[in-house]
């Protein structure tokens, strides 16, 4: 138990810690296990001083921190890779189903009394069956949707100039990526480059039948240009898994629409998944405080 070994401070509110609070509880700890909602910047890191010797996140995405102020000073960042992989394919593929056959508008649809009988056009929605699956960034995640994919028999192409092909998918540049794809699966990490990837243009390329799902991260889709694309139906749908910001304020356009689902960042959420990141998040700690390599690194430079 880290308890036992180690004098540990807990944030106990329901809410992530203000900034200030943060500063707070922060000085002189050596480890800190942060969730995504944590912004670990250079600043903080100075401020928790220079004992501070492991930053263990419990997710795979590790946007949240400064990874260059990080690796300057040596302090090696963990993650939570793998475990949370069929999670979060799950939920892209449990999106890509909700928005083609349009789950949540019938909902809403029936429970607004609107059903009055059965008819051959009510409420249709787009095909699996030899629709043509994008998906851009072909790692852990886009290769399990990938994979969830070929039992639909849909043909799957990517665009990911780092990853080789798997599970019968053909590497694409992204215009044709664009120009072919019934459905585009979004896997990028969100970064500098890929901040507002799907972005007016990106939507334009696309299909006016295509749905768009986005289980990174909210960043890497410019949600003004997406409400215009969705209203406009230049698309046909789209489901966020993840938005920006998180929470997503009640007044935003996309919540009016009804060709798009937003879920309040889920992709990980099952009770296994969430079990097993919160042991690798507890790993990487421990290691990082015994001065051991951590089990999962985002920045091994700091051990060369
Ligand atoms: C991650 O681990 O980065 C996920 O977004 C958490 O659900």
């Amino acid at each position: 138990m880290i308890m036992d070994r180690y004098s540990v401070i807990i944030w106990p509110g329901e809410l992530p810690p203000t900034r200030g609070q943060l500063i707070q509880q922060v000085r002189g700890i050596d480890g800190f296990l942060s969730l995504l909602t944590d912004r670990i910047d250079e600043e903080l890191m100075d401020l928790i001083g220079p004992q501070l010797k492991v930053i263990s996140n419990m997710a795979v995405g590790v946007d949240n921190i400064d990874l260059i102020a990080a690796t300057a000073r040596g302090i090696p960042v963990g993650n939570t890779p793998d475990v949370l992989t069929d999670a979060t394919a799950d939920q892209a593929f449990a999106l890509m189903l909700a928005a083609a056959r349009r789950f949540l508008e019938a909902d809403r649809f029936l429970r607004a009394g609107k059903w009055i009988t059965w008819s051959p056009s009510l409420l249709l929605g787009a095909d699996f069956v030899d629709a043509t699956l994008g998906i851009v960034g072909f790692g852990r995640i886009g290769r399990a949707i990938a994979k969830r994919a070929l039992g639909f028999d849909m043909h799957v192409i990517f665009h990911d100039p780092s990853a080789g092909s798997e599970f019968n998918a053909q590497p694409v540049e992204l215009d044709t990526l664009l120009r072919l794809s019934d459905f585009i699966s979004i896997n990028v990490p969100l970064t500098y480059e890929t901040h507002h990837l799907v972005n007016a243009k990106f939507l334009s390329r696309m299909k006016s039948n295509a749905i768009l799902v986005n289980t990174s991260r909210g960043g890497v889709v410019d949600q003004a240009a997406l409400y215009d694309a969705l209203i406009s139906r230049k698309i046909f749908a789209a489901a966020l898994d993840v938005t920006d910001p998180e929470p997503l304020p009640l007044d935003c356009p996309l919540l009016e629409l009804e060709n798009c689902i937003i879920m309040p960042h889920l992709g990980s959420a099952s009770r296994r998944t969430r079990e097993m990141m919160s042991l690798l998040a507890a790993e990487n700690l421990i290691a990082g405080i015994e001065g051991k390599r951590l089990p999962n690194c985002v920045n091994p430079q700091v051990y060369s």
